[in-house]
């Protein structure tokens, strides 16, 4: 094992100490809504009292849209009277675009949803749930001054005690019905505190090192991710340790996550927002009946749902699977049994694509789980083989 650290010492040298990635896509703007989905159909999914329009109802009742500042918009319907019995209209949007292993996505908000029965989220999903697994990145409900991060998979997958993160961990299991949670300690993550402060920015790595998310209210945004803009690539190698971590050393991300498609939507009431020990410690006062629906939902739309909206500067995604950040580099390959061999590489033309894909689950068999290596070395090491192996490395 010493011969074999100081080999990954020796690899790690042997490159510029940046992590960049390269963008494929920026959703933002005018643009934003041409790549996704609109649900068209009641909450099904977390039994919310909504209605998730469909995209030409969703743009005629002015619940998604793009405002006059170029700032993209979701809200739920604040302009109606609901009568008993029916649920109110709001979004829920999924990315025609599906990210494999190997990709950073960015988002850049000014106002999150909050308030007495909404529920907003920001996620990614496979095709099928959990067995493709959900990386949860911003959800929260009612009054909750915290932002809260989970991942959910099949049995197999958790999070180890004492990972290097400032959030504070729940329960470790993925697979159990809440995930595995971790809840944000810097403030300002959620409720109105969040666009007091200017809102802020989530960025999450999807890599076989391991599921990061770091999160920055905005006068803490690094300058990597203020000077970066919709065609630059990004350095995260100075983001320091996230707010969530889920290492790759007790949940194998290939196995337990398929490409992923980034979903928006915000629900009311529900299996979370609604049931009585979650409502009620913050919400109970908020009507005459005590509960979720009978005191929100029914009835006007205005003040109750005035803050329940997105507004998003820009949803940005990355991949290693672009060009390599330098033009060339050396370095040794580490295999599982401990043998080495020297490599080489130089790039070749983009091969971002608008449906990127990641790397095969080939590159699970890489070498990047070497334990006891600082959460940061190792995911600089495996994005560097990421990059490798979609480029075309010439073993000499
Ligand atoms: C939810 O509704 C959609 C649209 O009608 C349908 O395709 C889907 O199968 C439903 N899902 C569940 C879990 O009922
Ligand atoms: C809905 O909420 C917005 C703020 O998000 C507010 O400007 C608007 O006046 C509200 N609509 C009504 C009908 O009160
Ligand atoms: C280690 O694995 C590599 C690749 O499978 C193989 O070429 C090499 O011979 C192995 N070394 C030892 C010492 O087993």
């Amino acid at each position: 094992m010493k011969g074999r650290s100081a080999i990954l010492a020796f690899w790690i040298s042997s490159l510029p100490w940046t992590l960049s990635y390269d963008i494929v896509r920026e959703y933002s703007g005018q643009t934003f809504f041409d790549r996704w989905d609109f649900y068209g159909s009641w909450d099904n999914l977390t039994l919310g009292d909504v209605w998730w329009l469909d995209r030409d109802s969703a743009f005629q009742q002015g619940l998604a849209y793009t405002d006059d500042n170029g700032r993209v918009v979701i809200r739920v319907d604040n302009t109606s009277t609901v009568p008993f019995n029916e649920k109110r209209n709001t979004v829920r949007i999924t990315s025609q675009d599906f990210y494999g292993v190997g990709s950073l996505w960015i988002i850049d908000l000014t106002h999150l949803p909050y308030g007495c029965s909404v529920w907003p989220a920001f996620w990614s999903k496979g095709p099928t749930w959990p067995d493709n697994g959900e990386i949860d990145i911003i959800e929260a409900v009612n009054l909750m001054n915290a932002n809260q991060y989970a991942l959910h998979t099949l049995p197999g997958c958790t999070q180890p005690q004492g990972v290097m993160q400032t959030g504070a961990s729940g329960q470790g299991d993925c697979s159990q019905p809440s995930g595995c949670v971790v809840s944000e300690t810097k403030p300002n993550s959620f409720n109105e505190g969040f666009a007091q402060a200017g809102g802020g920015v989530w960025a999450t790595q999807f890599d076989v090192a391991g599921i990061f998310i770091w999160y920055w209210s905005r006068p803490d945004i690094p300058p990597s991710v203020l000077t970066a803009t919709s065609t630059s690539s990004i350095d995260i190698s100075q983001w320091g340790p996230p707010s969530a971590s889920y290492p790759a050393s007790s949940c194998n991300i290939p196995q337990f996550f398929s490409s992923q498609q980034l979903v928006i939507d915000i629900t009311l009431c529900g299996n979370w927002a609604g049931i009585p020990p979650v409502y009620n410690p913050q919400c109970l006062n908020s009507g005459p009946t005590g509960l979720c629906y009978n005191d929100n939902v029914v009835g006007p739309g205005s003040p109750k749902y005035d803050e329940a909206y997105f507004e998003m500067n820009y949803l940005r995604a990355y991949t290693t699977g672009a060009p390599a950040p330098t033009p060339s580099a050396s370095g040794v390959w580490i295999y599982p049994n401990g043998s080495s061999t020297a490599i080489t590489y130089s790039p070749t033309p983009s091969t971002a694509s608008s449906d990127f894909s990641g790397p095969s689950t080939s590159i699970d068999t890489s070498p990047n789980r070497a334990s006891g290596v600082n959460y940061a070395h190792v995911g600089v090491f495996a994005a560097s083989l990421v990059g490798l192996l979609s480029l075309g490395l010439v073993v000499l």
